[in-house]
This record gives C-alpha cells, sequence and structure tokens, in this order.
C-alpha cells in the first residue's frame, strides 16, 4: 500500500519577539494573567515587509533541504492560513514563485487554526494518488495583521509563525500517514470569525476605522468547544487505528491555551510529558502551531523512526481535525 511519508520539516519566525510585559504598556493586562490564564509568555510579531508567504517560503527551503529535494522537484503547495498575503493570488501561488518551483501549482485551504490538519490530509491523498509526488503542506500566518491591538480578549494570544511539512510517496506499510480525520460546524461560526473584508461586509472606512477585519473571538465559549471536539476527534483517530493512548509516543495538539491543553490531554488520559507544548515561547500561531511544534520536535531529535505522532487541531469555523502519524 502507498503512503505519504514526511520526509523533511522546516518552520520560520519573525525576528521581533513581543514579551508580555510589553503588552502591558499597550492594553490594561498583566504578564501574570496571560501566563496563568494562558501559558504564553512571549510571542513573534512580523515586521518590515515579513509577510505569510515570505516565512512559509524560509520554512519551505528548510524543509526542502532537510530531505534533500530541490524546489524543482515539487509537484504541489498547499497552504493552510486566515492571514494570506492577499486575497489574490492565493498563498501558495505565491510561495511557489519565491521558490522557483516551476512545476508546482499551489493553492490555499482556509480553515482557521485547522488550516495545517487540512492541508495535510489534501497533501496526503494527492501522494497517495500519485506516489511520485512531492508536496509541501504549510501552516503560515501573520496573525498580527488582523489582531485588534485595542482588544486585550484576543490581543495578548496570537503570533506569527509559518511551518512546513515536505511528503513524499512511500510502499513501506509500516510508516507514513495513517489516518486523517476532519470536521466542522458551521452552526457555532459566531463564537470565532473575522467580521469584515468579505462580500457580506466589503471593505469600508467605517470597517477600518471599528476594526472589523480582526478576529472577534468569545473565548469562555471556544474553549469548552475547543476541549470536547480536540478530545472527541483525537479519539476517533486512536479508534480507527485501534490504538490506546499509552501507544502514542508524541501528542501535538493545536497551541491555543495550555489549560485546554492539559483538559485534552487529561480527557484522553495521555501523559503530559508525551504532550508537546510551545505555546510560550509562540503564543497561538494558528495554522502554523501544529507544523512549527512538529519541526521542533524533529529536529531536537524528540522523534524516533516507528514513533506515533497524533496531531489534533481546532479552530473558527468551527473546524476541527486529528492526524495519526507512524515516524
Ligand atoms: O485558536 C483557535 C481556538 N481558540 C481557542 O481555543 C481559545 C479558547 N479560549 C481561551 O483560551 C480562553 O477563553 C482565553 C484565554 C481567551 C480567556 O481566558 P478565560 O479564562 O476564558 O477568561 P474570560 O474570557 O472568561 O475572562 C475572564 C476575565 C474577564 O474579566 P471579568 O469579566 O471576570 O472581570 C476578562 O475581562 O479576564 C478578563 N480578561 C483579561 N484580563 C487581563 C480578558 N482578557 C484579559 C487580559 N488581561 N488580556
Amino acid at each position: 500500500m502507498n503512503r505519504s511519508v514526511i520526509i523533511g520539516t522546516g518552520s520560520a519566525v519573525p525576528k521581533k519577539v513581543v514579551t508580555n510585559e510589553d503588552l502591558e504598556s499597550i492594553v490594561d493586562t498583566s504578564d501574570e494573567w496571560i501566563r496563568t490564564r494562558t501559558g504564553i509568555k512571549q510571542r513573534y510579531i512580523a515586521e518590515d515587509g515579513e509577510t505569510t508567504s515570505s516565512l512559509a517560503t524560509v520554512a519551505s527551503l528548510r524543509a526542502l533541504e532537510m530531505a534533500g529535494v530541490s524546489p524543482e522537484e515539487v509537484d504541489m503547495i498547499v497552504v493552510g492560513t486566515t492571514s494570506p498575503d492577499m486575497i489574490m493570488p492565493n498563498t501558495g501561488a505565491l510561495i511557489q514563485k519565491h521558490l522557483g518551483a516551476t512545476k508546482a501549482f499551489g493553492f490555499d485551504v482556509y480553515a482557521a487554526c485547522s488550516g495545517f490538519v487540512y492541508a495535510l490530509a489534501v497533501a496526503d491523498k494527492f501522494v497517495k494518488e500519485k506516489p511520485g509526488s512531492k508536496i509541501l503542506a504549510v501552516g503560515a500566518e501573520i496573525l498580527s495583521s488582523i489582531t485588534d491591538w485595542q482588544d486585550r480578549n484576543t490581543c495578548v494570544l496570537f503570533g506569527d509563525a509559518a511551518g512546513v511539512v515536505l511528503l513524499g510517496g512511500s510502499q513501506e506499510s509500516d510508516r507514513g500517514i495513517l489516518s486523517t480525520h476532519l470536521r466542522s460546524d458551521g452552526r457555532l461560526w459566531e463564537l470565532l470569525h473575522i467580521p469584515g473584508g468579505g462580500c457580506v461586509y466589503p471593505p469600508s472606512a467605517e470597517m477600518a476605522e471599528k476594526r472589523d477585519y480582526c478576529i472577534r473571538m468569545q473565548g469562555n465559549e471556544v474553549f469548552k468547544h475547543a476541549v470536547r471536539s480536540l478530545a472527541g476527534v483525537a479519539r476517533e483517530a486512536m479508534e480507527e487505528n485501534q490504538l490506546k493512548p499509552d501507544d502514542i509516543d508524541l501528542f501535538i495538539p493545536h497551541q491555543a491555551n495550555m489549560r485546554i491543553m492539559k483538559k485534552v490531554a487529561e480527557s484522553l488520559e495521555i501523559p503530559i510529558d508525551r504532550v508537546y507544548v510551545n505555546i510560550d515561547r509562540y503564543g497561538n500561531t494558528s495554522s502554523a502551531s501544529i507544523p512549527v511544534a512538529l519541526d521542533e520536535a524533529n529536529r531536537s531529535g524528540r522523534l524516533k523512526r516507528g514513533d506515533l505522532v497524533l496531531l489534533d487541531a481546532f479552530g473558527g469555523g468551527f473546524t476541527w481535525g486529528a492526524v495519526m502519524i507512524r515516524w
């Protein structure tokens, strides 16, 4: 059976670090509140022309270098993002241009913080269909461009980053992506959304003045749904592969809140030392959070051949999903 296998990983962040103390001078908040309620200590914020596609290009080059694959060999670039450089062209096409990936085609999937897991699921299907393919699955965000810096409920949470995996085909039946599980429930969209900028509420001076192009979230309601959905879809991924929590070597949940990650791990009975956590350094980077964590885990030697890795995402839409991987 042909499977898709991760043959390279890469990530990139902007140069500028913004600490919780820095935010104390912008909104009525405190380092103590942010740390205890979320686990975040700092985040990276873009400046000087750093964009979603430029960060994603750096991360892609790192993944390609790891695998010894040239940009010209890439067949497809699929990008999970909610903060593209522009509405048109899509970010995948821009990354293709920056890389010089001349034979590749690129497109974006739009699933908020679940964007990378959705992109990876799409990439997996393409590799299975054409086993010789080399596909970049990307999660990249400049969330700072759609953050309301006057809203303390949200501005302390987000950060900018990009993470990438390079997928290739393998005939080895004992490794690769074992299963993907995608879900959504559009009925709950209002709990986490961006009101302006689309055809319902097009850009206008009024929209800009009200900062309605920014993320609006009812945090405590989202929290409850996130815990339930993350645990539910992770359980489904284990059941489909006849695996028990004890079998999971590394659980990589979306890095939205340390308390969410702990509750989900508790509910799944996965010990906390097998949960990958880096929210303290990056904040919530939406679709970039899982591939950045995966790249860190990979480069730091935390992943060994044969390890079972469970990815688990939740975001606006609502959207959520899990991917089970044998490393
Ligand atoms: O990534 C996609 C999915 N997103 C998530 O999963 C995020 C889910 N939600 C959360 O992580 C949490 O709900 C938050 C971190 C956003 C908020 O934590 P919370 O414990 O749910 O706080 P809350 O919204 O219930 O607010 C508690 C209090 C309020 O004050 P009162 O009404 O109790 O006086 C807020 O006004 O904390 C206040 N507050 C703040 N205080 C200081 C809200 N933001 C801040 C802040 N600094 N930045």
